[in-house]
């Protein structure tokens, strides 16, 4: 994909696949490194497309597209393959500018020119519901039932250690 430049109301972004000179700037975000190699590696093997929005430089927000099929929304997609949006995440002083929008944008582009129509997304509609706005926002259409995504260490308000049940509900989108 060729780089994107997008001009928000006082800073220009660019949208871009990420690489592994990237992975210092991600860290900073996301502290494991294991899971940037992998989706890296899953880059290079054409498997996904690991995107970036960049600001002076630094990466400040990314998103996973994994291009593998979407297995289980294949009964609301006529049985078309469906790519898979994994792990948006726009640092905190950058939210809503349009950021995750245009990373959303550039996504459906990628699957596009991966002869991909359908993409699809995992949320927590209890937790997460302005992501779920945004997506709903974009086009994006609850599909099957809410299902346990992963259970997660986490810590309860009085800092103790817990287990943070994630329950989402699957959104697709048929894209143009
Ligand atoms: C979800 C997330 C990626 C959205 O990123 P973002 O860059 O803030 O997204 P946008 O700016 O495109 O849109 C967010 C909202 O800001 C609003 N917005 C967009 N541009 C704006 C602007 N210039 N000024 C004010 N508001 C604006 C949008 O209307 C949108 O509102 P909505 O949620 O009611 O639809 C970000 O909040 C995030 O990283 N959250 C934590 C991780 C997460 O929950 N990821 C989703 C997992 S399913």
């Amino acid at each position: 994909m060729d780089d994107v430049v997008v001009r928000l109301k006082d800073i220009f972004c660019t949208i871009r696949v990420l690489k592994e000179t990237d992975i210092e700037d991600l860290l900073k975000i996301k502290n494991e490194i294991e899971i940037h190699r992998e989706r890296l590696e899953l880059q290079k093997n054409g498997k996904a497309c690991y995107l970036g929005a960049v600001i002076n430089h630094c990466v400040i927000g990314f998103v996973l597209i994994s291009l593998d099929n979407k297995k289980d929304v294949m009964p609301y997609t006529n049985n078309e393959k469906c790519a898979d949006m994994i792990d948006l995440f726009v640092m905190k002083p950058f939210r809503g500018k349009s950021i995750g929008t245009y990373l959303i944008a550039q996504s459906e582009r990628i699957c596009k020119e991966n002869k991909i129509f359908f993409l699809g997304l995992d949320v927590n509609p209890k937790d997460n519901l302005s992501a779920m706005e945004l997506y709903k926002r974009l086009s994006y259409k609850k599909v099957g039932e809410l299902h346990l995504d992963g259970i997660y260490p986490s810590k309860d308000e009085n800092g103790k250690d817990c287990e943070y049940e994630d329950w989402c509900i699957d959104m697709i989108k048929k894209l143009n």
